[in-house]
């Protein structure tokens, strides 16, 4: 009899890790099966009571239904945590957001969501703040409709100076009219800030232009300017040579031809030796070996003197990227409309 209660009690501990080990409620109906089942191991033991006297049945039989007590226990405990298990699960996979739109689940459900990023423009307008950042400028910015005297005026375009004509130029009823340039913001600057100074202004502009694959009525500048005690078109031509170096990721060669913009004195047009063909000639250089990058200059002694400082003791160097051509240019990008098309074939490549 002690024999067969042994082995009674002995099952508990068998059965206490069969049911810690079961993953599942399936596994738990299997535990129970094992050990109290018809063929259990419980049933294997109660077999052999034959040869006992009743009140050694009895005693048997008390253990015989602690151990059924005791595993009902552990099985009620195991299958609670399992439920709890599959109530956090469910919360994760099968939640509702009563907030998500038809349209929006229709996208979700067909997988066809897509993350937005930033517009091509913008992320070289990002690595070129991060660059003159680093070498000591301050972000500025002035206003897109602008009055006459900072767009012209204080540039040094007296009122009847041909030069007007060449930016096409959006009025306003006020009389105050959409900036054509961002060198406005030069002057908004030598305004404010107390030389020496070292600017960027990115920002958009307009032009009353007739839009094809390489003019746009809305497009993006970034002015630079350095105003100090001395400068040179020496001091230009290395910062110019640093900014493509930085923005195209290698060496770059540059050359100065003369220009024309009332601002500066002397003004210039700055190329860039060909990246493509490395200057021996091919389509996109139009066969010189030399790329057009952008206009820049001293600035002229007359809009020093303008913002009440003296030509004297000031001098300046400035500088106007055209942001969509150098995106244009980085790219390999054959039409300005593309920048504000809305059109998201064009913007995903980026
Ligand atoms: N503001 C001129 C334009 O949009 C470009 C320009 C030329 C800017 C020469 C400058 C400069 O700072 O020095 O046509």
């Amino acid at each position: 009899m002690a024999d067969l209660i042994a082995e009674i009690q002995a099952l508990e501990a068998k059965a206490a890790s069969a049911i810690a080990a079961a993953a599942d409620t399936e596994a738990l109906q299997n535990v129970t099966q094992e050990f109290t089942g018809k063929k259990g191991a419980l049933t294997h033991v109660m077999k052999q009571l034959g040869s006992l006297t009743p009140e050694q049945r009895g005693e048997v039989g008390k253990a015989a239904n602690i151990f059924k007590a005791r595993l009902e226990e552990l099985l009620a405990a195991k299958e609670a945590v399992l439920a709890e298990a599959r109530f956090a699960s469910l919360a994760e996979t099968e939640f509702v957001d009563l907030s998500v739109t038809p349209g929006e689940y229709a996208a979700i459900a067909s997988g066809a969501t897509h993350s937005g990023h930033v517009h091509p423009i913008a992320q070289t307008q990002k690595k070129l703040e991060e660059i003159f950042t680093s070498m000591g400028f301050s972000i500025v910015d002035g206003p897109q409709v602008e009055d006459d005297y900072h767009n012209f005026g204080a540039l040094n375009f007296t009122d009847d100076h041909p030069a007007r004509d060449m930016q096409d130029t959006f009025y306003t009823v006020t009389k105050h009219l959409l900036r054509t340039h961002t060198s406005s913001v030069q002057i908004r600057a030598l305004e404010k800030m107390k030389p020496p100074i070292r600017i960027i202004a990115p920002g958009r502009v307009f032009r009353y232009e007739e839009v094809d694959a390489s003019h746009e009525h809305t497009f993006y500048q970034m002015e630079g300017m350095i105003i100090d005690r001395k400068v040179s078109v020496g001091n230009l031509l290395h910062l110019m040579q640093t900014l493509l170096s930085e923005v195209f990721s290698k060496g770059v060669e540059v050359r100065l031809r003369p220009g024309y913009f009332p601002f500066v004195e002397p003004g210039f047009e700055l190329d860039m030796k060909c990246l493509v063909c490395n200057g021996t000639g091919c389509p996109v250089c139009k066969h010189s070996g030399w790329v057009e990058v952008l206009p820049c200059g001293l600035v002229h002694p007359n809009v020093i003197q303008k913002a009440g400082l003296s030509p004297e003791e000031w001098q300046g160097a400035a500088f106007g990227l055209g942001l969509n051509r150098l995106v244009m240019m980085q790219h390999g990008i054959e039409d300005i409309r593309h920048f504000m098309a809305g059109k998201l074939d064009f913007l995903r490549q980026f």
